[in-house]
């Protein structure tokens, strides 16, 4: 759903910040802004800042700002259309309702009427489960050390031995065969229909926005298949959920569990890790990666501590590294996965597995050498020659070098030769695989040098001026324009800023709202209007710092134009101002 700016603007100016981060922060006036603990990362004492008069927060400490919208898709994790429709609610404005084609809203409602019978579906084995008939499953869960609190905040449910009984329930709700097959609840056969979950507990799996889309079925003992699962529908793709997400993805903590199963994803919970989601037993995907990656860019593996869970992790760690998110394993040991570690030794053991979780690389070395025999010199030569090969894949020298020591302390190999070994390696690996390293080597040192150059920073630094004391505008007047901020991005917001400034106030809050697609952007924006000029600098300093900042900018933006000028005249021009540049001094108290 698109909303215009408008409207957005509307919503936005509407609520007031103070009131809707106090709900979730305990704020303290000071001076004209208030003051809390940030509820973004882990603090002692308040450098989490919000400004009723610029509508926005910005923590000082970890660099999270923005304005109300952000702070619930921060928050809360909501998309930027949710975190609007929460604000109109509060509001009281009423958002647009878009114009969808016959098709869209074909398929809209379908997917509403498959999701309300879902729900139905799980309403009605939550109802078994409390009842008699349901006597079997609630034991068998009880026995399985779950909580009634658990019971209800997962959902899980019974379904009866009768065979038909949900379809027959669905049939009287009015929903007829057709509808009843796309839900994957029912098989409908000629000689009949019947339920495809019967005689099982119940899992339903829920959306990250807590929407009934699958569900799964346990049987109550030994026999096989031991989970039946919805098949694949119009609402659950299994490559693309995460089982506890909905709940998960409020949690404070910074990283989050990743397991197997069900009931390792709800004893989790239950013992307080209220951040642990689960694949499903389905290999975890890109797609899986790329859903967490919007939550936190770090995970801790909890697969099953057999063969297959180690698998499953050697595969998921390139793909979640792949995605930007990294990964440590923890040691289940000498249990088979989280439910049985936590029903055993209970959460504090758990919680110090946790901390001693591994990092993903040293997991990987330490699996790698399972496969050699140590005691026999030339397969304990093979082993190094294989760690030295992956340590090689670490493309900037210091972060190579920390694996380098990291490895040589655990695996009592002398740092030194260690060391030579991945150097002789890289070298001899001119060609091919060292080639490609050398590349990754450089593009991350342009990334560093890029990331701000003078003409950057004084750009960046005369906005802040601007922002913070608009009546600069006046001593710029004739000296600077928008065009002279020749970065991409500031020059955006400078046209903002200048057009703002025109009608009498900038707006920094609904300035930002331009660049909530793009995170890097968004940052960066947040930072400007928030980034503290030095306050103890005297009269004169102040003229001085501006007057260089002021300089630098429109020197920067002359040497630009002087590059491209079209003809002699032009250059001459441009000269001219330059010349006229050197003298330029500015007054400002
Ligand atoms: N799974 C499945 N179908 C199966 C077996 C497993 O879909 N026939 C999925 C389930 O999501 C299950 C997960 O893979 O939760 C992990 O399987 P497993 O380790 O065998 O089961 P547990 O999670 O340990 O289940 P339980 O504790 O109930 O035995
Ligand atoms: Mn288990």
């Amino acid at each position: 759903m698109f909303y215009p700016d408008e409207i957005v603007e509307e919503v936005r100016t509407r609520v007031d910040i103070v009131d809707i981060v106090s709900g979730y922060v305990k704020l303290q006036k000071k001076g004209s802004n208030y003051f809390g603990l940030c509820p973004f990362h882990n603090e002692k004492s308040p450098s989490f800042s919000v400004s009723p008069g610029k509508q926005m927060y910005y923590c000082f400490g970890c660099g999270a700002g923005g304005n109300a919208i952000t702070f619930l898709m921060e928050y809360e994790n909501y998309s930027f259309p949710e975190a609007l429709e929460i604000l109109a609610g509060k509001a009281g404005v009423t958002l647009p309702k878009e114009e969808m084609s016959k098709e869209a809203k074909a398929q809209a409602d379908l997917k509403a009427t498959l999701l309300a019978i879902n729900k139905l579906a799980a309403n009605y084995f939550y109802y078994q489960l409390k009842h008699p008939q349901g006597t079997l499953g609630y034991e068998y869960l009880k026995g399985r050390g779950l909580s009634d609190d658990t019971i209800r905040r997962f959902g899980l449910g019974f379904a009866n031995k009768t065979g038909d009984d949900l379809y027959r329930y669905l049939r009287d709700k009015g929903y007829g065969d057709h509808i009843l097959k796309e839900t994957g609840l029912v098989t409908i056969e000629e000689r009949g229909s019947h339920d495809k979950f019967w005689n099982r507990v119940m899992f339903p799996i829920m959306d990250v926005n807590n929407r009934v889309i699958g569900f799964g079925g346990r049987v109550m003992g030994d026999g096989m298949p031991k989970y039946l699962n919805s098949p694949e529908t119009r609402l659950f793709d299994k490559s693309r959920n995460l089982y506890g997400l909905n709940y998960a993805r409020s949690s404070k903590e910074h990283y989050m569990l990743i397991c197997e199963g069900y009931m390792d994803v709800i004893a989790m919970h239950q013992a307080g890790f209220a951040n642990a989601v689960a694949s499903l037993g389905t290999a975890f995907t890109i797609q899986h990666a790329s859903l967490i990656k919007r939550y936190t860019d770090q995970v801790i593996l909890t697969y099953d501590s057999d063969g297959a869970g180690i698998k499953a992790a050697l595969r998921a760690i390139p793909i979640l590294k792949e995605a930007g998110v990294s990964a440590k394993v923890l040691n289940m040991e000498p249990y088979k996965d989280p439910d049985e570690f936590i029903k055993n030794l209970g959460a504090d053991a758990f919680r110090d597995r946790i901390r001693g979780a591994k990092n993903s690389f040293l997991f990987e070395i330490d699996v790698l050498k399972k496969e050699f025999d140590l005691e026999d010199p030339e397969q304990k030569t093979r082993f190094f020659n294989q760690v030295a090969g992956k340590l090689l894949e670490f493309g900037e020298a210091l972060e190579r070098d920390n694996y380098i020591q990291a490895v040589s302390r655990e695996h009592f190999i002398n740092y030194e030769d260690l060391k030579r070994l991945v150097n002789t390696m890289g070298g001899r690996l001119g060609t091919g695989a060292g080639a490609g390293q050398r590349q990754k080597i450089s593009s991350y040192q342009d990334r560093k040098k890029e990331k701000e150059d003078g003409p950057r920073k004084s750009q960046r630094l005369l906005l802040t001026w601007l922002i913070e004391e608009p009546g600069l505008f006046e001593k710029i007047k004739g000296i600077i324009t928008p065009d002279d901020f020749k970065e991409e991005l500031y020059h955006q917001v400078a046209v903002m800023v200048f057009e703002g400034h025109q009608k009498g106030r900038v707006d920094p809050a609904g300035i930002l709202d331009h660049f909530i697609d793009d995170q890097e952007q968004y940052k960066t924006v947040a930072s400007l209007f928030h980034a503290r000029l030095t306050e103890s600098l005297t009269g004169q300093e102040r003229n001085k710092a501006f007057t260089e900042t002021v300089y630098k900018v429109k020197k920067n933006s002359l040497d630009e134009a002087s590059r491209r000028a079209a003809d002699i005249g032009q250059l001459q021009e441009i000269i001219r101002a330059q010349s006229e540049l050197k003298s330029l001094h500015i007054s400002i108290d």
